[in-house]
Protein backbone atom coordinates (compact mmCIF):
# COMPACT_ATOMS: atom_id res chain seq x y z
CA UNK A 1 0.00 0.00 0.00
CA UNK A 2 1.20 2.96 -1.05
CA UNK A 3 0.74 6.02 1.86
CA UNK A 4 0.53 8.62 -0.90
CA UNK A 5 -2.68 6.77 -2.28
CA UNK A 6 -4.43 5.84 0.72
CA UNK A 7 -3.36 9.11 2.74
CA UNK A 8 -4.77 12.46 2.45
CA UNK A 9 -1.44 14.57 3.64
CA UNK A 10 -2.11 18.48 4.96
CA UNK A 11 0.58 20.29 5.86
CA UNK A 12 -0.50 22.65 8.20
CA UNK A 13 2.05 25.56 6.97
CA UNK A 14 0.12 25.23 3.79
CA UNK A 15 -3.75 26.34 5.23
CA UNK A 16 -5.76 28.86 7.72
CA UNK A 17 -5.30 28.13 11.27
CA UNK A 18 -8.67 27.65 11.55
CA UNK A 19 -9.22 25.00 8.83
CA UNK A 20 -6.49 22.84 11.05
CA UNK A 21 -8.07 23.78 14.47
CA UNK A 22 -11.29 22.61 13.02
CA UNK A 23 -10.13 19.55 12.12
CA UNK A 24 -7.46 18.93 14.71
CA UNK A 25 -11.03 19.62 17.15
CA UNK A 26 -12.40 16.96 15.61
CA UNK A 27 -9.16 14.52 15.29
CA UNK A 28 -8.12 14.85 19.57
CA UNK A 29 -11.11 13.88 20.78
CA UNK A 30 -13.00 13.26 23.51
CA UNK A 31 -11.07 16.08 25.52
CA UNK A 32 -12.11 16.84 29.22
CA UNK A 33 -13.34 19.98 29.95
CA UNK A 34 -11.84 22.67 32.80
CA UNK A 35 -14.89 24.86 34.36
CA UNK A 36 -12.22 27.77 35.08
CA UNK A 37 -13.50 30.12 37.89
CA UNK A 38 -10.75 33.15 38.43
CA UNK A 39 -11.31 37.04 39.44
CA UNK A 40 -9.51 39.94 37.85
CA UNK A 41 -7.28 42.34 40.60
CA UNK A 42 -10.17 44.40 40.37
CA UNK A 43 -12.44 41.96 42.08
CA UNK A 44 -14.48 40.79 38.85
CA UNK A 45 -15.42 36.93 38.18
CA UNK A 46 -15.06 35.15 35.71
CA UNK A 47 -15.96 31.68 34.44
CA UNK A 48 -15.16 29.85 31.51
CA UNK A 49 -15.14 26.29 30.25
CA UNK A 50 -11.80 25.60 28.84
CA UNK A 51 -11.13 22.13 26.44
CA UNK A 52 -7.20 21.95 26.22
CA UNK A 53 -7.36 20.14 29.47
CA UNK A 54 -5.22 17.43 30.85
CA UNK A 55 -3.31 16.22 34.26
CA UNK A 56 0.70 17.03 33.47
CA UNK A 57 1.95 15.12 37.08
CA UNK A 58 1.02 13.68 39.81
CA UNK A 59 3.51 14.25 42.62
CA UNK A 60 2.48 16.63 43.45
CA UNK A 61 -0.39 16.90 41.13
CA UNK A 62 -0.08 19.55 37.75
CA UNK A 63 -2.70 20.31 35.62
CA UNK A 64 -2.47 21.61 31.76
CA UNK A 65 -5.03 24.01 30.12
CA UNK A 66 -3.87 26.13 26.73
CA UNK A 67 -5.92 29.43 26.83
CA UNK A 68 -5.36 30.90 22.85
CA UNK A 69 -5.31 34.36 22.40
CA UNK A 70 -8.83 36.12 20.76
CA UNK A 71 -8.90 36.19 17.57
CA UNK A 72 -8.49 40.11 17.47
CA UNK A 73 -4.90 39.17 19.47
CA UNK A 74 -6.12 40.68 22.61
CA UNK A 75 -5.62 38.03 25.52
CA UNK A 76 -8.71 36.38 26.85
CA UNK A 77 -10.06 37.72 30.39
CA UNK A 78 -8.74 34.24 32.42
CA UNK A 79 -5.33 34.36 31.12
CA UNK A 80 -5.01 37.89 32.06
CA UNK A 81 -6.71 36.91 35.87
CA UNK A 82 -4.79 34.09 36.19
CA UNK A 83 -1.79 35.72 35.30
CA UNK A 84 -2.61 38.27 37.88
CA UNK A 85 -3.92 36.51 41.19
CA UNK A 86 -1.89 33.32 40.50
CA UNK A 87 -5.06 31.33 41.72
CA UNK A 88 -8.11 29.37 39.89
CA UNK A 89 -10.35 26.89 40.21
CA UNK A 90 -11.34 24.11 37.98
CA UNK A 91 -14.30 22.66 38.00
CA UNK A 92 -16.25 19.73 36.48
CA UNK A 93 -18.80 19.79 33.49
CA UNK A 94 -21.31 17.23 34.03
CA UNK A 95 -24.16 16.29 31.64
CA UNK A 96 -26.64 18.34 33.29
CA UNK A 97 -24.36 21.81 33.75
CA UNK A 98 -23.03 21.47 30.26
CA UNK A 99 -25.31 24.24 28.72
CA UNK A 100 -24.54 26.66 31.38
CA UNK A 101 -20.35 25.67 30.59
CA UNK A 102 -21.29 26.57 27.36
CA UNK A 103 -23.26 29.69 28.03
CA UNK A 104 -19.90 30.82 29.91
CA UNK A 105 -18.06 30.77 27.02
CA UNK A 106 -19.55 33.82 25.28
CA UNK A 107 -17.11 36.48 24.79
CA UNK A 108 -18.61 38.28 27.79
CA UNK A 109 -16.17 41.82 28.31
CA UNK A 110 -13.93 41.91 31.34
CA UNK A 111 -16.35 43.64 33.55
CA UNK A 112 -19.28 41.11 33.41
CA UNK A 113 -19.35 38.49 36.46
CA UNK A 114 -19.80 35.32 34.09
CA UNK A 115 -21.73 33.75 37.50
CA UNK A 116 -24.70 36.02 37.00
CA UNK A 117 -24.78 36.29 33.20
CA UNK A 118 -25.02 32.15 33.15
CA UNK A 119 -27.08 31.84 36.18
CA UNK A 120 -24.43 29.92 37.67
CA UNK A 121 -24.87 29.27 41.51
CA UNK A 122 -21.19 29.94 43.44
CA UNK A 123 -19.45 30.20 46.91
CA UNK A 124 -17.29 32.84 48.00
CA UNK A 125 -14.24 32.36 49.04
CA UNK A 126 -13.30 35.66 50.63
CA UNK A 127 -12.35 38.88 48.63
CA UNK A 128 -9.32 38.43 45.98
CA UNK A 129 -10.39 34.36 45.24
CA UNK A 130 -11.72 32.69 42.69
CA UNK A 131 -14.98 31.52 44.00
CA UNK A 132 -16.03 27.70 44.18
CA UNK A 133 -18.87 26.82 41.19
CA UNK A 134 -21.65 25.69 43.27
CA UNK A 135 -22.79 23.40 40.51
CA UNK A 136 -20.06 21.34 40.41
CA UNK A 137 -19.14 18.51 41.94
CA UNK A 138 -15.50 18.75 42.20
CA UNK A 139 -13.38 21.67 42.63
CA UNK A 140 -9.53 21.87 42.19
CA UNK A 141 -8.02 24.59 43.89
CA UNK A 142 -5.00 25.98 41.69
CA UNK A 143 -2.38 27.99 42.37
CA UNK A 144 -0.37 28.98 38.97
CA UNK A 145 2.89 27.06 38.48
CA UNK A 146 3.70 28.80 35.10
CA UNK A 147 2.82 30.39 31.80
CA UNK A 148 4.46 28.74 28.39
CA UNK A 149 3.10 31.35 25.53
CA UNK A 150 3.93 29.29 22.55
CA UNK A 151 3.54 32.63 20.34
CA UNK A 152 1.08 35.68 19.90
CA UNK A 153 -1.89 36.56 17.69
CA UNK A 154 -4.89 34.56 16.78
CA UNK A 155 -4.50 30.96 17.25
CA UNK A 156 -2.04 30.57 19.14
CA UNK A 157 -2.06 29.35 22.90
CA UNK A 158 -0.35 30.22 25.80
CA UNK A 159 0.05 27.09 28.21
CA UNK A 160 -1.28 26.93 31.49
CA UNK A 161 0.90 24.83 34.46
CA UNK A 162 -1.41 24.88 37.47
CA UNK A 163 -0.41 23.30 41.23
CA UNK A 164 -3.82 21.27 42.76
CA UNK A 165 -3.66 22.28 46.24
CA UNK A 166 -6.97 21.21 47.58
CA UNK A 167 -9.32 18.72 46.45
CA UNK A 168 -12.82 19.40 47.11
CA UNK A 169 -15.39 16.39 46.69
CA UNK A 170 -19.39 17.12 46.98
CA UNK A 171 -20.86 14.68 49.64
CA UNK A 172 -22.90 13.47 47.02
CA UNK A 173 -19.94 11.87 44.95
CA UNK A 174 -19.64 9.51 48.19
CA UNK A 175 -16.10 10.49 48.40
CA UNK A 176 -15.44 8.28 51.70
CA UNK A 177 -13.61 5.60 49.11
CA UNK A 178 -11.98 8.33 47.41
CA UNK A 179 -8.58 6.29 47.29
CA UNK A 180 -9.86 4.28 44.75
CA UNK A 181 -11.43 7.52 42.86
CA UNK A 182 -15.32 8.28 41.71
CA UNK A 183 -16.88 5.93 39.68
CA UNK A 184 -17.66 7.48 36.20
CA UNK A 185 -21.22 7.30 36.36
CA UNK A 186 -21.37 9.97 39.54
CA UNK A 187 -19.52 12.58 37.78
CA UNK A 188 -21.22 12.19 34.62
CA UNK A 189 -18.33 14.45 32.99
CA UNK A 190 -18.93 15.44 29.40
CA UNK A 191 -15.75 15.75 26.77
CA UNK A 192 -15.48 18.22 23.91
CA UNK A 193 -15.25 16.80 20.46
CA UNK A 194 -14.79 18.27 17.37
CA UNK A 195 -17.40 21.01 16.08
CA UNK A 196 -20.40 21.68 18.40
CA UNK A 197 -20.34 17.62 19.23
CA UNK A 198 -19.66 16.61 22.93
CA UNK A 199 -19.63 13.06 24.48
CA UNK A 200 -20.99 11.21 27.77
CA UNK A 201 -19.66 8.89 29.37
CA UNK A 202 -22.36 6.53 29.57
CA UNK A 203 -21.04 4.26 27.42
CA UNK A 204 -17.55 2.47 29.26
CA UNK A 205 -16.07 -0.63 29.63
CA UNK A 206 -12.96 -2.26 31.45
CA UNK A 207 -9.78 -3.20 30.38
CA UNK A 208 -7.33 -4.83 32.66
CA UNK A 209 -3.90 -3.57 32.08
CA UNK A 210 -1.01 -6.56 30.14
CA UNK A 211 1.56 -7.65 32.89
CA UNK A 212 4.48 -9.08 31.18
CA UNK A 213 5.17 -12.47 32.46
CA UNK A 214 9.02 -13.63 33.43
C1 LIG B 1 -16.47 23.44 25.65
C2 LIG B 1 -15.56 24.59 25.31
C3 LIG B 1 -14.19 24.43 25.41
C4 LIG B 1 -13.32 25.49 25.14
N1 LIG B 1 -11.98 25.30 25.24
C5 LIG B 1 -11.12 26.32 25.05
C6 LIG B 1 -9.72 26.13 25.21
O1 LIG B 1 -9.22 25.05 25.54
N2 LIG B 1 -8.90 27.22 25.03
C7 LIG B 1 -9.39 28.44 24.70
O2 LIG B 1 -8.62 29.39 24.55
N3 LIG B 1 -10.74 28.65 24.53
C8 LIG B 1 -11.60 27.63 24.71
N4 LIG B 1 -12.95 27.82 24.59
C9 LIG B 1 -13.44 29.18 24.33
C10 LIG B 1 -13.49 30.00 25.65
O3 LIG B 1 -14.35 29.36 26.60
C11 LIG B 1 -14.04 31.41 25.32
O4 LIG B 1 -13.11 32.06 24.49
C12 LIG B 1 -14.32 32.25 26.53
O5 LIG B 1 -15.06 33.38 26.12
C13 LIG B 1 -13.08 32.74 27.25
O6 LIG B 1 -13.55 33.58 28.24
P1 LIG B 1 -12.71 34.68 29.01
O7 LIG B 1 -12.27 35.75 28.03
O8 LIG B 1 -13.70 35.16 29.99
O9 LIG B 1 -11.53 33.98 29.64
C14 LIG B 1 -13.84 26.76 24.78
C15 LIG B 1 -15.23 26.92 24.64
C16 LIG B 1 -16.08 25.84 24.88
C17 LIG B 1 -17.57 26.01 24.73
Amino acid sequence: MSLHKEFLIIQPRDHFWVDIYHLMNSIVQPRPIAWISSVSRDGVHNLSPFSYFNICSMNPPIVSNSIFFNRDGSEKDTLRNIKATRNYVVGAVSHETAPKANLTSAPFGPDVDEFVEAGVQFMDRGPGLPRFIAESPVQLVCELRQTVPLGEGAGVGTLVLGEVKEIHLSRGLNPDGWRKGIPPHLLDNVGRMGADYYARTTDIFQMERPVVKK
